[in-house]
């Protein structure tokens, strides 16, 4: 093929490669719209479940849906023992995050049907994930302490129940409030690199266990949802406030990145970081405050002048991570977390993909040898 017309997009800036009807993002004024709803207005009012009913079913649902939506989601949170023995042989030392699309990829094994173009099928197929995902996060928890994984509580609500299956004790309700805001925050993006993947794998028609493994995987990395662990690790290299002038300084001059900080389409502060920073403010002003927030203001002071003419502001993986650890979350566990909200982003990206279908296969520019021949091991 002659590739000397195309032109390059390294990360594919700015190249539309599907229609969406699913998020919209003005970058230049920090607007977030999931199906034509503002994420203010969500996070506020929606509970996480509801608002994954609306990005993957399209429109709010009426109260009999949702009630019957939480049902089917309730009934399927239980693992098959089988799962569990799996994760019981997986390394304590491991990544979640592994742990997760490993997981995540196993139960195509259960449910191997590939039905995709059966509607009964799709339904199952987004209940089990949105159900098992974060039953999955909890057990792997608890298998790398030495202890047993906890069965599901039915009298509790989707957060309370993770919160209560994680720890091992039910949390106060505010807790479990903060939380399923997070997850309703951060439940999709539009084609950031994990959707992308999902819609990659959706478009050769397999089955939604691999799209959402492959989507974990691709979640897991520090410049996507890795971040909001990276964060923290670095606000407690900087362990001051007084300390944030020279490290901004410094990164600067090295050209270190601040984690947290930057987003391909927002040029403005991400509206989810200015809402995950006042919940961890309603946390701090209930149990107590962290030193490690007060870093985090000060490096955003610090930041600002010297990044903000490039349009580089806190995104949503700053203060997420302050959050989850004053809800008692281990840090390894963010990302997991992230990926508890955002299997309703890539599973509507799944069912969006289906209903257009064409398989993806970019171009590339090579840049590689002539053709040449064969040489001889002895001839190298
Ligand atoms: N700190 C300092 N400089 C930065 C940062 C940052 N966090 N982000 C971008 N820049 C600079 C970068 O050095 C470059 O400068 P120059 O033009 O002088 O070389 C310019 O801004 C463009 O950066 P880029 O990396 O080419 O921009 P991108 O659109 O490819 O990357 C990004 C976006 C999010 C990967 C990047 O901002 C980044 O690496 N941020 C830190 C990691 C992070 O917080 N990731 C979470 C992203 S939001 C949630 C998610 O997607 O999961």
């Amino acid at each position: 093929m002659d590739t000397s017309k195309l032109i390059l997009k390294p990360g594919l800036e700015g190249i539309p490669v599907t229609q969406s009807s699913i998020c919209d993002i003005d970058g230049q004024k920090g607007h977030l719209l999931y199906r034509g709803y503002q994420i203010e207005e969500l996070a506020q009012k929606s509970s996480f479940l509801e608002t994954a009913f609306l990005l993957i079913w399209g429109e709010l649902p009426t109260t009999s849906e949702l009630r019957n939506f939480e049902a089917e989601v309730q009934m399927h949170r239980r693992l098959s023992f089988r799962v569990r023995d799996m994760m019981k042989c997986f390394p304590a030392s491991g990544h979640p995050m592994d742990a997760l699309q490993s997981s995540a990829a196993s139960l195509g094994l259960f449910y191997s049907r590939r039905a995709i173009d059966d509607p009964k099928y799709v339904y199952n197929a987004v209940i089990r994930l949105i159900a098992k995902i974060p039953t999955m996060i909890a057990a792997f928890q608890l298998i790398r302490k030495g202890h047993d994984p906890i069965q599901p509580r039915d009298d509790l609500s989707y957060s309370s129940n993770f919160l209560y299956m994680l720890t091992e004790k039910e949390q106060d309700p505010l807790a479990a409030k903060v939380f399923d805001k997070c997850l309703i925050l951060h439940a999709e993006h539009s084609l950031n690199a994990s959707t992308f993947s999902a819609r990659v794998t959706a478009s050769t028609l397999t089955d939604p266990y691999a799209v959402v493994a492959s989507a974990v995987g691709t979640l897991a990395g520090p410049l996507h949802g890795g971040a909001n662990e990276d964060v923290i690790a670095m606000l407690d290299e900087i362990k001051l406030p007084e300390n944030a002038k020279s490290f901004i300084k410094d990164s600067i001059l090295t050209k270190r990145k601040i984690m947290g900080f930057g987003h391909r389409e927002y040029k403005v502060k991400d509206p989810r970081a200015m809402i995950l920073q006042q919940l961890a403010e309603e946390l701090f002003d209930r149990f107590g405050k962290d030193e490690m927030y007060e870093v985090a203001k000060q490096l955003e002071e610090e930041a600002i002048p010297l990044l903000g003419a490039k349009g580089i502001f806190p995104n949503v993986d700053y203060y997420s991570g302050l959050v989850y650890r004053k809800l008692g979350i281990p840090r390894d566990l963010f990302t997991p977390i992230f990926a508890i909200s955002r299997v309703a982003g890539w599973l509507a990206h799944w069912r969006e993909q289906l209903g257009a279908n064409r398989i993806f296969r970019p171009s590339q520019i090579y840049t590689g040898s002539k053709p040449r021949s064969w040489v001889p091991l002895d001839e190298r």
